[in-house]
């Protein structure tokens, strides 16, 4: 039986604790799933989870409705771990006392032991731990004994050692509460008795595995576009498929400096992989040409770009055309199968993974959505289970150069959401080589992966300027960097001026129309990451 086959769930109270704990989990190596409160307990059961885990979340036992659980889960003999609000309703549900005392506890909250528990191994008598709660715990139900207790938390550990429950009032998931990481460790392995086997390798080759039992013969298709994902899934699905893969790059004339080139020099030569390279940036800047609304250029652009798509999946012969270029492969059938980048984070956010494969959400265009009737493919989703830095491991272990494996995100628009105004060809380059020396110069300064995003911005006006004896009048280019957990909210990079200044006075130099760099200092909100 595969870890994929026996979960730990983790119970959704508060999204963000959800996942972070099933983060945590899989930290551990114990493959981890996160579930909605609203399932029953024959539902959670019939995942065959080897343990459960309540989150925290921002509600009160109190509030009506509060979320809950179906009490039935508690005799099924699985391990229970509650944490925080998860802590708090197992107590109320199994007959212990929640209060509203008034006082709680926000923050690093000294916490001391007052008694053994199995998740306690060896910890000190008193350690810091991580609070935010306002009701408490005041009373353990029948059967279960209190280990700890904080100022304002009189049971702020509790367990019942048969029924192997156990709840925390702390949260155990944040890097703040010393030990935290331990105490999961010791319920994951210990109470619940999982082996951590849950690692990149395994992780490949389940997917190796489900990908070559989904797709059997036939072919398959993916669009690279030069991100983390789309490589990761390409890579993966060659390694579980081999030549049935065919990869579509379609170079829009609006990606980054060398990213075309990478995409050739690792699928194509690394990994020897089937890459149709379309080199269509004359087609985009055509449909491209007066357009200046930013959202009419997404359009533009998206569009365009399933119509590539579709134009080579017609010729490779799929949506059972013959006579194409793949009619005389695989046997002699065009590709049934589209490769999709789908992350875990997505799955969860269209309904946890409840009719997931074919019906999932396609994103925006660079992901192919939109593609006409007659060309049905089925989707596979080799990444479907992860979450974005399993995905990176995955890529890594794969043999993906780093340089792909941990490019920051970019918009599917590309460039063009980056020129203020019209995109021309000549502004695509201009702002190429500008934003080609500001990644140059994060990269060495060891700032890459610390940033969610560093690049230039090319508004399309035209400031004076002076060098050597004569006037310049030419285009400004703006610096933007920022740090960001999940691109939702951002803060502006404090960049050191020595950086900034190099940076500047590079692009000055060696980027020919271009005579003024600025930085932007707009967090988000109120401004946006990108310019457009
Ligand atoms: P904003 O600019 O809204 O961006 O703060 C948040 C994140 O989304 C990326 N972004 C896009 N990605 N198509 C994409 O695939 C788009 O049209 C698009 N617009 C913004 C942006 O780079 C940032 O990571």
């Amino acid at each position: 039986m595969t870890a994929v086959d026996d979960p730990v769930l983790v119970v959704d109270f508060g999204a963000q604790y959800a996942r972070l704990i099933a983060r945590r989990v899989r930290e551990a190596h114990v493959y981890s799933e996160i579930v909605p409160p609203t399932l029953t307990a024959a539902e959670l059961l019939a995942r065959r989870p080897r343990g459960i885990i309540l989150s925290g979340g921002p509600k009160s036992v109190y509030e009506t409705p509060a979320p809950t659980l179906d009490p039935a889960v508690y005799d099924a003999g699985v391990p229970i771990l509650g944490i925080c609000y998860g802590a708090q309703l197992l107590t109320q549900q199994l007959g212990g006392t929640v209060a509203r005392t008034g006082r709680g506890e926000y923050g690093r909250t000294p916490l001391s032991q007052g008694g053994p528990s199995p998740l306690f191994v060896d910890w000190p008598s008193e350690a810091e731990v991580w609070m935010s709660h306002g009701d408490a715990i005041t009373e353990a139900p029948p059967g279960f004994v209190a280990t700890a207790a904080s100022p304002d938390a009189p049971v702020a550990a509790l367990h019942d050692a048969e029924r192997r429950i156990f709840g925390v009032q702390f949260h155990p998931e944040v890097v703040h509460t010393e030990r935290g990481a331990d105490l999961l460790e010791r319920f994951l392995y210990d109470a619940c008795g999982i082996p951590p086997n849950w690692t990149h390798v395994s992780i490949i080759e389940q997917q190796v595995a489900a990908v070559r039992q989904q797709v059997g013969s036939e072919r398959v298709l993916c669009a690279l576009s030069g991100g983390v994902d789309s490589a990761v899934a390409a890579a993966l699905i060659h390694k579980a498929v081999g030549d049935q893969l065919t990869c579509v790059f379609v170079d829009t004339g609006l990606m980054r400096a060398g990213e075309a080139d990478q995409v050739e020099e690792t699928f194509r030569r690394q990994f020897q992989v089937d890459l149709v390279h379309v080199k269509a940036a004359d087609r985009f800047f055509g449909a491209l040409a007066g357009v200046e609304d930013p959202e009419r250029k997404r359009k533009i652009i998206g569009e365009l770009f399933i119509r590539i798509f579709e134009e080579v999946a017609r010729d490779l012969g799929a949506g059972g055309a013959t006579g194409g270029r793949g009619a005389g492969t695989a046997g002699g059938k065009g590709p049934r199968f589209l490769v999709q980048g789908t992350l875990y984070p997505d799955v969860i956010e269209s309904g946890h993974g409840e009719g997931g494969g074919a019906t999932a959400n396609i994103k925006s265009h660079h992901n192919v959505g939109g593609l006409p009737d007659d060309l049905d493919f089925e989707l596979v989703e080799p990444l479907r289970l992860l979450f974005k830095d399993e995905v990176r491991a995955v890529g890594e272990e794969l043999g993906l150069p780093h340089d792909i494996v941990w490019r920051q995100p970019f918009p599917g628009p590309g460039l063009a959401v980056r020129i203020i105004g019209e995109v021309t060809p000549e502004r695509a380059e201009i702002l190429r080589a500008a934003d080609a020396v500001v990644v140059e110069e994060i990269r060495k300064a060891g700032l890459y992966r610390q940033l969610w995003q560093s690049f230039a911005v090319l508004p399309a006006v035209r400031t004076v300027g002076v060098m050597g004896d004569g006037r310049t009048y030419a285009y400004p280019v703006v610096i933007r960097a920022v740090t960001s957990d999940d691109a939702m909210t951002a803060d502006w990079a404090r960049l050191p001026y020595d950086l900034v200044e190099r940076m500047a006075s590079r692009i000055i130099n060696e980027v020919d129309g271009v005579n003024r760099v600025a930085l932007d200092v707009t967090s988000k909100p109120p401004g946006t990451i990108e310019w457009e």
